[in-house]
């Protein structure tokens, strides 16, 4: 047995060692951390149990069978993330440049597989050459199987992708397919076909960074959600973001331990400037709101119009979506609606609860967005909401404008709550530009046309700029003072949280996309 268990420990030794010392080393020098170091940074001290360390590929073409190591260049297993089962597989790219196997992909679909039937969250750290070049088709099929998974698991478990390293070609759609990607500025890049393919096709002449680094895809494409600063950035991120979530879209995200103090935010009354054009940034009342440094900002440098991100209320986890006044006035457009849609798809995914502030002049208008499709990509957003059966509650802080007003979770298309501070003006949109057109034939005629414009935008201005026609109808709830935002919100989450809603019985519907 002596011997029996020795040669279990040798094989373990090699399992450990991955593709070898040297290319370990040449893994560190370029910045980056190994395979099982990430694990040992993302799991709770002790908690990792691998699953497959002694798989290797059955390639038999170019020599592959003399060339094996054991885990074929990725590490799969389960453990806690602050005491929360998850499992999670880590791509090694000392072995075959972390490329995907036909026995690579196997394994992570039996850890997908597992996640669901068990319900708890995947988490991939992704650094892959991609297809394993010596495979051929058969490392293809494997990436199809992965991003079908992906597919089958997608709202039921949350998926997160780190990307570590290199993520190119076909390869990128599965992180494209999880909820949340995450990529370290300088180490790693995404992209469909690499700098050198570019400059064939296109002519184009452009660095892997600038072309597919963290910085491009969290400001330019909007793909990754998160440009962490380095490795250890990017894991505690992951495990931020997790905590903010449920285990599975048939649980509920944790409710943090919360001791009621003084919830009046007297700050608020004095925060709104005195002119309704003005810009103020919206992630301050968000700060002063929510429970103290829970807010986290998902997408922060993407679509910057629009803010969203998780937080905790009374200990309870919600997500937020706020248009944001000090970044093109908090308008709609195609990225901020797109943003905001796959936003709220999440949590209604997840059973997160809801909360929009709204301060948004409309959309923004002009033929870069209508070619662009701001109507379909609005589209996106006046969708998610309708179909989300989440708690859903709307504070609007001051603008209501036009269609955006509609789409920014309405009663009308199914918020529970909907409040109004008495700075909120609810109308078609501003007085100015109504009374221009209502007005036309009065100001044009008047002896005094730009009198008689000011006298009538007052007049607009009177009936419409606030919140009092909308309180009337029912469409907003109630009109609150500032400072008792918090308390009002506390309330009415605890007062939804047995909500049940039963949409029209469907295979699925048929968001615009
Ligand atoms: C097999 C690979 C590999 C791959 C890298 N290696 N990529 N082995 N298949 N796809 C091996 C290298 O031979 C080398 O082995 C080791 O990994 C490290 O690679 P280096 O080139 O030395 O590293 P580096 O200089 O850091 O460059 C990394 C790289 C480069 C940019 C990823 O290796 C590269 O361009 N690889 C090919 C990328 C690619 O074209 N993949 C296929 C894309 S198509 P040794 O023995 O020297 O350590 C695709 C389709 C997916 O993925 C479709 C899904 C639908």
């Amino acid at each position: 047995m002596d011997k029996k268990i020795a040669l279990l420990q040798d094989k373990i030794n090699q399992a450990n060692l991955g593709g070898g010392q040297a290319r370990i080393d040449s893994q560190h020098k370029k910045g980056k951390l190994t395979a099982r170091e990430r694990i040992h940074f993302l799991m709770d001290e002790g908690s990792f149990e691998e699953i497959g360390m002694m798989v290797t590929h059955r390639s038999t073409d170019f020599g592959m069978e003399r060339e094996k190591y054991l885990g074929d260049g990725v590490i799969t297993g389960y453990g806690t993330i602050n005491g929360r089962l998850t499992y999670v597989f880590s791509q090694d790219f000392t072995v075959f440049g972390g490329s995907l196997s036909e026995t690579h992909a196997e394994k992570i679909c039996k850890l997908m597989d597992m996640a669901m039937k068990n319900g708890a969250p995947l988490i991939g750290l992704n650094d892959s050459g991609g297809a394993r070049i010596q495979e051929g088709v058969v490392s293809l099929g494997g990436y199809a199987d992965i991003f079908y998974k992906n597919v089958q698991a997608s709202g039921v478990i949350p998926q997160l992708s780190a990307i570590m390293g290199p993520c190119a070609g076909g390869a990128v759609y599965s992180p494209a397919i999880t909820d949340f990607i995450l990529m370290v500025e300088n180490t790693s890049y995404m992209f469909v076909t690499g700098p050198n393919v570019v400059k064939t096709v296109t002519h184009e002449e452009v660095t892997s960074e600038e072309l597919g680094g963290a910085n491009t895809h969290a400001t330019k494409s909007g793909v990754t959600h998160f440009a962490c600063a380095n490795e250890i950035d990017a894991i505690t991120h992951v495990k931020k973001l997790l905590s903010y979530m449920p285990q599975n879209c048939e649980e509920m995200a944790e409710q943090l331990p919360y001791e009621s103090t003084d919830e009046s935010r007297p700050e608020l009354n004095t925060f709104m400037p005195q002119n309704a054009s003005q810009p103020y940034d919206i992630r301050e009342i968000i700060s002063v709101v929510v429970d103290t440094e829970s807010f986290l900002e998902v997408h922060e440098a993407f679509a910057e119009n629009i803010v969203v991100g998780f937080a905790r209320l009374a200990g309870r986890s919600i997500g937020i979506v706020a248009n944001q006044p000090a970044y093109l006035a908090g308008v709609l457009d195609s990225n901020s609606s797109t943003k905001a849609a796959r936003f709220v798809r999440f949590c209604d995914c997840f059973n997160i609860p809801l909360l929009v502030f709204e301060d948004v002049p409309g959309f923004l208008p002009g033929t870069d967005q209508e070619w662009n499709g701001i109507i379909t990509n609005g589209a996106k957003l006046l969708y998610a909401f309708s179909e989300a059966t989440v708690p859903r509650i709307t504070v609007i802080t001051r603008k209501a404008y036009g269609g955006a007003y509609d789409v920014m979770n309405s009663k009308h298309i199914g918020a529970d709550m909907n409040y109004a501070w008495p700075s909120a003006e609810i109308a078609v949109m501003g007085a100015k530009g109504a009374a221009e057109i209502i007005f036309k034939r009065e100001i044009t005629t008047a002896e005094n046309p730009q009198e008689k414009w000011l006298e009538k935008e007052k007049l607009y201005s009177d009936i419409f700029a606030n919140p009092y026609r909308a309180a009337e109808r029912g469409f907003v709830d109630e009109v609150i003072e500032p400072a008792q935002t918090r308390i009002k919100l506390i309330k009415a989450f605890k007062m939804l949280e047995n909500k049940v809603v039963n949409n029209p019985r469907k295979k699925h519907g048929n968001i615009p996309l």
